[in-house]
């Protein structure tokens, strides 16, 4: 295990799951009752974009970067994500610090609503209880996020979202997701689930999508952005989120706001894409 996301946060990809993570969350906050989130690959929480791995790559300022910079008028999912992060951002109002999805969801959060965060590298679950001490009430566990699907599934509140954003660093992880998530979704049929994956080499990922497809799973809305629309070899030049059950209302504000995010973070050359893989 590898993987650190100290070098990744805030870059294009984080953004533009973020934006996602907080018009779900509103979608599923627009009725009283509580929700629960549980995120499975959760990180270290929060992360200085001053130290040593943010500056080594530069790749935040990309990313959140040029969105912070961005001027005229923004859809307002993405106005309602730069509002959730900002006071998260550094006390000044600069760009010091960018948080991570449990920060991110908490800051959504209402009193009744519940999270769970896993994280199984122990610096960054080390990390991660630090970030979200003080930050209500998120419980914060160091275990296997595909075991945590198991555990905590569904939960009480049988409202939820779950979202898995796991590092594809181990080659076993792709084929491991279809059979993780279906099991999940057996067990917890109307949860809301966001699945982000790397656009690099695209074969793989459409093995992944037709294996859901197959599996006979309704309502399924791919939400993908291009900062390219070549395919480079083994470029990161994309990402998308896998939603199933997504609020109503979400696929038309992602269909606004991706196209706006890709104008924004590659002028000329983004592409913002929002269509069913399966629909109702
Ligand atoms: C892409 S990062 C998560 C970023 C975070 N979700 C966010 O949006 O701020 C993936 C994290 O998953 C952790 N990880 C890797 N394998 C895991 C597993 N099987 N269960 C839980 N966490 C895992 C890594 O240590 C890493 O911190």
């Amino acid at each position: 295990m590898n993987y650190r996301h100290a070098f990744h946060a805030g870059n294009f990809a984080d953004v533009m799951k973020h934006v996602c993570l907080v018009a779900l969350l509103r979608g599923l906050s627009r009725k009283d009752s509580a929700w629960c989130f549980l995120d499975t690959h959760a990180g270290a929480g929060d992360y200085d974009l001053g130290a040593p791995p943010s500056q080594k790559t530069g790749e935040y300022r990309h990313g959140i970067g040029r969105l912070w910079q961005a001027t005229g008028p923004l859809p307002d999912a993405l106005t309602d994500y730069l509002n959730v992060i900002r006071p998260l951002l550094g006390n000044d109002g600069t760009l010091r610090r960018y948080p991570g999805s449990p920060l991110i969801a908490a800051a959504v959060a209402r009193p009744q609503d519940r999270l769970i965060a896993c994280e199984l590298n122990p610096l960054e679950f080390a990390t991660l209880g630090e970030a979200c001490r003080g930050h209500g009430p998120i419980t914060v566990q160091q275990m296997d996020g595909y075991q945590a699907l198991k555990a905590y599934l569904p939960p009480r509140e049988r409202r939820g979202l779950v979202l898995i954003d796991p590092p594809y660093e181990q080659p076993g992880e792709l084929p491991r997701l279809p059979r993780e998530l279906l099991a999940a979704h057996k067990r917890f049929a109307t949860g809301v689930y966001a699945l982000w994956y790397p656009l690099k080499d695209e074969g793989p990922i459409a093995g992944l999508k037709r294996q859901l497809k197959d599996a006979g799973l309704r309502r399924i809305l791919q939400v993908e952005l291009r900062l390219t629309p070549l395919v480079q070899g083994g470029m990161l030049h994309g990402c998308g989120v896998l939603v199933i059950n997504p609020p109503w209302g979400f696929a038309q504000q992602m269909a606004t706001a991706m196209p706006a995010l890709a104008a924004i973070l590659a002028p000329g050359s983004g592409q913002g894409r929002v269509d069913w893989l399966v629909p109702e």
